[in-house]
């Protein structure tokens, strides 16, 4: 294949990795520094310039956007997945992953345990989320920091409320999150490759310090995972649309709690602890995946009118729990069921004796008509409000 690293860093070690693994494979390898592309909306197709030039075809490619070019690194990556080029992780995911809140919102839906979090923007806010996180000590970040830079552990809920009122009057926004002090400074790395973790590491941190970021004088050493954090971090990539990734998660009383998901994990620490060839990982998982190009299937599934893709949720307690998914009528109705989720597992095309169980979730394609009728009421968070009345208020004209 024709691999291309998208990096402004030719000479560091992760991408010299990528690209000797990949050359070591037989394939086709350029690094194309992510700033010298020119997107091009005038022809009839998605097109890309590379230093003032037309782009030559290329299979794949792997994007490895620094945090301070987020916004036009991941405009350049999206590019590609409009010319059906394969990309491991899209730019939707790295967008997502970049922003400490937006991943912990989507990966809350998902039921992926994460240190309690709360983000606030009035004065009067501030105490009341602390407490709700657990009260001091407490951890406050800044949402687009890396490297440990920006995470503060505040010992009182005043100093607390000092530093976040200080950032807060400097346009900066932060998120408050219980201190998790049973991982005692250390923190597991994990990297995910398609739906596998291919290494993974503990970093222990330096002293007295909290923060186990390398960047922090923190030390790193391999780790075999329970499997309970591989599955853990799998899922985390897999929800946040990474399929390379490195998942930071800290060893929780319970069990793993994910704090970030990094679109661009390097390289160097993980190879160093574990002695394994991640960078081969990653280019054999690329070589396999490039016939599929991540397509965005609401986007190609609505194109015809009255069509469209639905959740179906069974509730416990409707009448479909407990008979077989072939016995709904749904194919007769000209619905075709993508998948069946579970709690957290995925069933992908679901035979049609599968029995229904409570809270089963079926993704649906098909006429959105058949479908409407099919989608039980939205549960309701809070007391119903009042009905307006049917007439309208009585003229009073007269
Ligand atoms: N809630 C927390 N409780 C305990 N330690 C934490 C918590 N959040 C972060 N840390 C420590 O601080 C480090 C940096 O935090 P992280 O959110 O990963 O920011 P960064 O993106 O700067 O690496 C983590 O690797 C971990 O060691
Ligand atoms: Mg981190």
């Amino acid at each position: 294949m024709k691999l291309a690293v998208l990096s402004r860093a030719p000479q560091s070690y992760s991408t010299q990795r990528l690209r000797a693994a990949a050359v070591q494979r037989g394939h086709q390898v350029k690094v194309l520094n992510t700033l010298r592309f020119a997107i091009d909306l005038t022809a009839d197709e998605p097109d890309l310039h590379y230093r003032g030039r037309p782009l030559s075809d290329y299979d794949a490619v792997i994007p490895r956007i620094g945090n301070s070019i987020t916004y036009f690194g991941t405009a350049v990556v999206r590019q590609f997945e409009q010319m059906d080029v394969y990309t491991p992780n899209t730019a939707n995911g790295i967008s997502s992953a970049r922003d400490k809140l937006r991943a912990n919102q989507i990966l809350s839906k998902h039921n992926i345990a994460m240190p309690p979090t709360a983000f606030v923007r009035n004065r009067a806010d501030v105490r009341p989320a602390i407490e709700r996180v657990g009260g001091a000590p407490v951890v406050i970040k800044l949402l687009e920091g890396t490297q440990g830079i920006g995470v503060i552990l505040a010992p009182q809920v005043k100093v607390a409320e000092a530093i976040i009122e200080t950032l807060h009057s400097t346009k900066q926004n932060v998120l408050i999150q219980r201190f998790i002090s049973e991982s005692r400074g250390r923190d597991i790395r994990a990297l995910v490759v398609g739906d596998r973790v291919v290494a993974a590491m503990r970093r222990v941190a330096h002293g007295d310090e909290f923060r186990s970021n390398v960047h922090r004088g923190g030390t790193v050493e391999a780790v075999t995972l329970d499997p309970v954090y591989e599955q853990t971090a799998v899922r985390a990539a897999q929800i946040m649309g990474l399929r390379v990734a490195g998942v930071d998660m800290l060893e929780g009383e319970d069990g793993p709690l994910v704090m970030e998901v990094n679109s661009s994990p390097g390289l160097q620490g993980i190879e160093a602890a574990t002695g394994l060839d991640v960078a081969g990982a990653i280019i054999d998982y690329i070589a396999g995946q490039v016939a599929f190009p991540e397509i965005d299937v609401r986007q190609r599934l609505s194109v015809s009118t009255g069509y469209g893709v639905a959740e179906l949720v069974m509730h416990a307690g409707a009448e479909q729990v407990g008979r077989q998914l072939g016995d709904l009528g749904l194919w007769d109705r000209d619905i075709t069921v993508l998948t069946l989720h579970r709690g957290v597992t995925v069933i992908p095309n679901p035979r049609k004796h599968v029995i229904l169980e409570p809270e089963d979730r079926l993704l649906c394609f098909g006429k959105l008509d058949e479908m409407r009728s099919m989608i039980p009421e939205r549960r309701r968070r809070r007391a119903k409000v009042r009905r307006l009345p049917k007439e309208p208020l009585p003229d009073r004209s007269s």
